[in-house]
């Protein structure tokens, strides 16, 4: 799809969100347009300036499997939205063994689409790994896509088993870890979980998965700064700016 070449620029001063539910009617994201823009400007007044809209594909009652309706939804938001913030398109892609067909035929991904980059946001069931995931991420990586693992601080068996997605991140994935988490709003577990992954070196961005205002508002921005605070400027800088432009351009990503 072609979107105008001004959502391409970002600012010195960019913060980007790979994760977000904003598109209506979707998924379990806004119900309306209405709830959509104020989700989107609630997210730009906290700083961010790009959104990577990424409705849930394959997950059981929201399959979304036409890229077409996403790219619809996606172009009248923007016009909505005026680029403040811009909006770019993707999914997030529930895990299923079949993964590098879906990718070829187009079905699955991009994370963020402007030219196909080599990024998959990957979830998986929230209380296990499906025993095919490692095959799975070595296979995408051999023919190019890099998967980036959504959450893993709130899948239960990632949480105890951290090996696992250490061996994971070895087979070619990248990961995600929610801004809420590590402000203490999915609980103590997930906070720990993301903190054990920090000192593991097994975290690559930091995005909201935003779902609404009242119960799953953006917190990117108070992430950010928690994330300053415990791990340092640099450590910022790679997980809020650095990582997230060179996950949308399709460009190697570094581990904090
Ligand atoms: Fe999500």
């Amino acid at each position: 799809m072609e979107l105008p070449r001004s959502l391409l620029v970002f600012s010195a001063f960019a913060m980007i969100d790979l994760h977000f539910h904003c598109l209506p009617g979707i998924d379990d994201g806004p119900d309306d347009w209405d709830e959509s823009v104020a989700l989107c400007r609630h997210a730009a007044a906290e700083g961010t300036t790009t959104i990577v809209a990424t409705p849930h594909v394959l997950r059981e009652g929201w399959l979304n499997e036409d890229p077409r309706e996403r790219d619809e939804l996606l172009l009248k938001l923007n016009t909505l939205l005026g680029g403040r913030p811009a909006v770019l398109p993707g999914c997030e892609y529930f895990f299923s063994a079949d993964a590098v067909e879906l990718w070829e035929e187009g079905a699955a991904g991009p994370l963020a689409g402007l030219n196909r980059t080599a990024y998959l946001l990957v979830e998986f069931p929230g209380s296990s790994v499906p025993r095919s995931a490692g095959d799975v991420i070595h296979e995408l990586a051999v023919i190019g896509v890099t998967p980036v693992i959504a959450h893993p601080e709130r899948n239960l068996q990632l949480v105890r088993e951290p090996e696992l997605l250490e061996s994971l991140v070895r087979k070619g994935a990248v990961t995600q870890i929610t801004a809420s988490s590590l402000v203490g709003e999915f609980g103590r577990a997930a906070l720990a979980a993301a903190g054990d992954f920090f000192r593991r070196g097994l975290v690559h961005v930091v995005a909201s998965d935003a779902h609404n205002l009242d119960r799953r508002p953006p917190r990117l921005a108070a992430a950010r700064e928690r994330v300053r605070r415990d791990w340092g400027e640099e450590v910022e800088q790679l997980l809020f700016d650095v990582n997230p432009r060179a996950i949308i351009a399709g460009t190697p990503v570094r581990s904090a």
